[in-house]
């Protein structure tokens, strides 16, 4: 079982599509997939369309320790969903002696369930993301191609070797531009500088202003929303470059 945190603490880099896009394109190709959703704004879980009870999430086994609740079964597959109430750990974390290790702990019980855990980490540093990057063998760093999305990256090195003093194996896998415009110089003059300096940098993935929110906005998958579009056939590139990349082996 691999598990693969996305992050990027600057806000809006698509973290959560990149969680719900590539988790669906693994549960297309046969993966047995869990997706934990650590955001208290909850955009994974409303974007599979599933509301929660504060009971299905993370919030017990953070604070608490807690076996991991029963997951969501959506489009193929298992989501731990988040509500809200998530935030309350961030402010709990703090006073438990080793609570940041919890999730960790309790995924580990799932080794033989799942191919591949991808969790969904908030856009702050705090508690949560610092669980999340505990619980994971590698990252995976959306960056969006805009000078705002490069700036944000040495911040983002520099919580990673911090990371990496509770974590040793931790590591980036794989950078992914975010939101590219190719008809925008910026982005491609961008894009460059992303190419000259990341390793190993996925392919861009396009901003499509319609396809997204639209999909958003149906609960669902890109892929399961627009099949055989020029976003899907985007994102199972995706796929098939961090399939290189992660070894998932042999599908389920
Ligand atoms: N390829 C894309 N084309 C168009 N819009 C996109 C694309 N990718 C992401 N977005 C939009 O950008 C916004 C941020 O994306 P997303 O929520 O996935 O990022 P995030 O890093 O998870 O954000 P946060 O930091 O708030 O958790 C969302 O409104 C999403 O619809
Ligand atoms: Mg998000």
């Amino acid at each position: 079982m691999k598990i693969l945190t996305v992050f990027n603490h600057a806000g809006g880099a698509a973290k959560t599509s990149t969680v719900r896009d590539l988790g669906y394109a693994f549960a297309q190709r046969g993966f047995r997939v869990l997706l934990v959703d650590l955001d208290p704004q909850a955009n994974l879980s409303t974007w599979l369309g599933v509301d929660a009870e504060p009971s299905q999430t993370v919030y017990q086994t953070l604070v608490e320790n807690a076996p991991l609740p029963a997951p969501s079964t959506v489009f193929g597959l298992d989501l731990i969903p988040s509500t809200l109430g998530l935030a309350k750990a961030e402010a709990q974390l703090p006073g438990i002696i080793g609570g940041v290790t919890h999730l960790r702990d309790r995924l580990g019980e799932w080794t033989d369930r799942y191919d591949l855990v991808l969790i969904d980490s908030p856009p702050s540093l705090g508690q949560l993301s610092l669980s999340a990057c505990l619980a994971a063998g590698a990252l995976i760093v959306p960056v969006p191609t805009t000078h705002k999305g490069v700036g944000g990256l040495p911040a983002v090195h520099e919580m990673v070797a911090t990371y990496r003093k509770l974590n040793p194996g931790l590591h980036i896998a794989w950078y992914v531009p975010t939101q590219y415009n190719a008809n925008t110089s910026h982005h491609r003059e961008v894009l460059d500088v992303l190419r000259e300096r990341l390793t190993p940098l996925g392919s861009p993935i396009t901003y499509r202003p319609a396809v997204y929110p639209d999909a958003h906005a149906q609960g669902m998958p890109v892929s399961a929303y627009q099949p055989g579009s020029a976003a899907d056939t985007e994102i199972q590139r995706a796929a098939d470059e961090l399939e290189a990349i992660i070894h998932l082996g042999v599908q389920a």
